[in-house]
């Protein structure tokens, strides 16, 4: 059966080559209206987020006084060392009538964690490179909210319309084939896989920078999970992150719905229905040095001996109380995206 042998080599085939990278799980931790990276200390932020990992995400995580292993108690994610957090803008179905529902999160191939995501640290092609771990307070963003210009999605980002729910027939490595920078426009049988990519250069000296994007760099030559070499002003190979959200898109498939011209109806929470404001935000949190381990150690998939690995349920069970009072739209219906005020159509 496709979800029991989902094992190392289909990990390596949606990749498109033979290359360690770790894969798993992390349920739904909170759906809130904040940004500790974009927004620190807004409450509300400027628009709503789904996010997995530690719990102690909060409105304010400042680097050196805001330690994530040390203050989370739990982790939603199923590597139990992990209390990073990573979170993405939610995506919201907009119907003829102008009202809202927010698109829900599911479980992808493989995995039994509940929503959230599905997080990828990858060592990349060259194995025996040396690939260095996150130093505590990193944090990175990637794409922008704010982008309505499909030249402007770095190449890591993209959408897939699953015709099924059992990804088959398998689409090939993330963002090649038939993905797009845009929301598809067409109804997807089997709902969405929508994919974010960090760049894997580092510039070894800033955990974090103004735009939260300079101190990291995709590699000199080639794009996304090239391999290549790392420029000169970011010369430290970091793991390539990549987060994989599946949005389950199949209650929205009725055309009567959509728009009146047909056009597609999803918007991103920040107000966005072109798509291409995509992006995700990462700040590190892994105790002590098990993600260097992780690293050294060629761990893949979401089971390694250097790690520890708590239970599905554990990690599902991980949850916290959203901190800006909102309906996030699951079950009503809302007038207007929370923070977006009423958009035009
Ligand atoms: C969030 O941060 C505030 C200020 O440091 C703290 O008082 C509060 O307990 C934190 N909340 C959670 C849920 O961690
Ligand atoms: C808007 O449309 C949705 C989907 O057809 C429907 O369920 C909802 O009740 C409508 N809301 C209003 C206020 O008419």
């Amino acid at each position: 059966m496709l979800l029991k042998s989902f094992g190392a080599a289909a990990l390596a085939a949606q990749l498109g080559a033979a290359q360690e990278l770790m894969r798993f799980g992390c349920s739904q931790l909170s759906i809130d209206r904040i940004d500790p990276l974009v927004s620190p200390g807004s409450l509300p932020a400027p628009h709503m987020h789904q996010i997995i990992g530690g719990n102690s995400f909060n409105v304010t995580m400042t680097p050196d006084s805001h330690d994530p292993p040390t203050q989370s108690t739990c982790t939603s994610c199923t590597y139990s060392e992990d209390f990073s957090n990573y979170w993405t803008a939610n995506v919201y179905f907009k119907a003829r009538n102008g009202s809202y529902k927010r698109v829900p999160q599911m479980t992808n191939l493989g995995l039994k964690v509940q929503g959230g995501m599905t997080v990828y640290y990858i060592r990349g092609y060259q194995s025996a490179a040396k690939v260095t771990a996150f130093k505590p307070g990193f944090r990175m963003l990637v794409g922008d909210p704010a982008n309505r210009d499909a030249s402007k999605v770095p190449s890591g980002l993209c959408f897939r319309c699953e015709s099924n729910i059992n990804q088959s027939p398998f689409g090939g490595a993330p963002c090649t084939g038939s993905d797009t920078k845009a929301f598809p426009k067409s109804t997807c049988g089997g709902g969405w896989r929508v994919t974010v990519t960090f760049p894997s250069c580092w510039d070894g000296k800033n955990t974090d920078s103004p735009d939260h994007k300079s101190h990291i760099s995709y590699p000199a030559s080639g794009t996304f999970e090239s391999g290549g070499p790392c420029p000169a002003s970011h010369p430290v190979k970091i793991p390539q992150v990549m987060y994989e959200i599946m949005y389950d898109t199949r209650a929205f498939n009725n055309k009567a719905e959509w728009g009146t011209n047909g056009e597609q109806p999803f918007v991103w929470s920040h107000g966005d229905p072109t798509g291409y404001g995509i992006h995700g935000d990462y700040v590190f949190g892994w105790k002590g040095d098990a993600l260097q381990k992780a690293m050294d150690s060629k761990c893949s998939g979401d089971a390694c001996k250097a790690l520890q690995r708590q239970d599905d349920k554990k990690a599902i069970a991980c949850t916290k109380a959203q901190m800006a009072k909102e309906d996030i739209g699951t079950d009503t219906w809302l007038k207007e995206l929370p923070g977006q005020g009423a958009m035009k159509s």
